[in-house]
C-alpha cells in the first residue's frame, strides 16, 4: 500500500495515533503532497492547551492544502479546525488530493466576518506575505500560530516562524517548539494590548 492509500485507510478508521506514527517516512516528494509538516503528539498538545489557555473556541487554518494537519490537530484536541484555501477549481476537480477537513474558499480580500476572533488563526507553511497581513488585519482575536522553517532549514515561508512581519499591529511570540527534529517551527503569537 502506498502512502496516501495508508493515509485514507487510517483516517477512514479515525486512527490518528497511527497517521503521526507515519511521520517516519521518508520520502519528501510523496509527504509534500499530503502535508509540508508531520507534527508529533507534543507538537499537538502546544497549539491545543495554547489555544485552551487563551479560552478560545477553536482554530481556522488559512491556506490548509488538504487539510491533513488540521484534521490530527482536530481529532488530537476536540477542538474544530475550519480550513480556508484559494483554488476552488483545483481542489474541486478530480486531479487534487482528497481532503481530510471541509475546505472553504473566501472571497479575497479577507474580511472581518470570515475570521471569528473567538478562534485561533493558523498558518502552516504559508507563502503569501501581503494576503498574510490582509488576514492579520482583518483579525480581532488575540493568538496567531505561524508554522514554517527556523534559519538553516533550507526552506522558506511568507511569514517566517521567528521574523513574521504583521503589518500595523502588534504581536509577542508566547510559545515555541520545533516540529520534532526537522528544523520546522512551531510559534505562537499574542496580541500586544
Ligand atoms: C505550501 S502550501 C501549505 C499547505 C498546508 N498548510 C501544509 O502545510 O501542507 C501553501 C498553501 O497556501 C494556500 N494559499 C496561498 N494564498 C492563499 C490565500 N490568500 N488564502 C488562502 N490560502 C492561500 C495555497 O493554495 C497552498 O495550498
Amino acid at each position: 500500500m502506498d502512502l496516501l492509500d495508508r493515509v485514507l485507510f487510517l483516517f477512514k478508521q479515525k486512527d490518528w495515533r497511527e497517521v503521526l506514527e507515519l511521520n517516519k517516512v521518508e520520502c519528501e516528494v510523496v509527504t509534500r503532497k499530503l502535508l509540508w509538516v508531520w507534527p508529533s503528539e507534543s507538537n499537538l498538545k502546544l497549539i491545543k492547551n495554547t489555544v485552551n489557555e487563551f479560552g478560545l473556541n477553536g482554530v481556522i487554518s488559512i491556506g490548509c492544502g488538504c487539510g491533513l494537519f488540521e484534521w490530527l490537530l482536530q481529532e488530537y484536541s476536540g477542538l474544530p479546525v475550519i480550513g480556508y484555501e484559494v483554488n476552488k477549481e483545483w481542489w474541486m476537480s478530480k486531479y487534487c488530493n482528497p481532503h481530510f477537513i471541509e475546505l472553504n474558499f473566501p472571497s479575497l480580500p479577507p474580511t472581518e466576518d470570515i475570521l471569528d476572533p473567538s478562534y485561533a488563526l493558523l498558518f502552516c507553511y504559508f507563502n503569501n506575505g501581503p494576503a498574510f497581513r490582509d488576514y492579520v488585519n482583518c483579525y480581532n482575536g488575540d493568538l496567531i500560530f505561524i508554522i514554517g522553517p527556523g534559519e538553516g532549514a533550507g526552506r522558506h515561508t511568507d511569514p517566517e516562524p521567528f521574523k513574521p512581519e504583521f503589518g500595523g499591529s502588534k504581536w509577542t511570540l508566547c510559545e515555541l517548539q520545533e516540529v520534532r527534529d526537522t528544523k520546522d517551527f512551531i510559534a505562537a503569537y499574542v496580541r500586544e494590548k
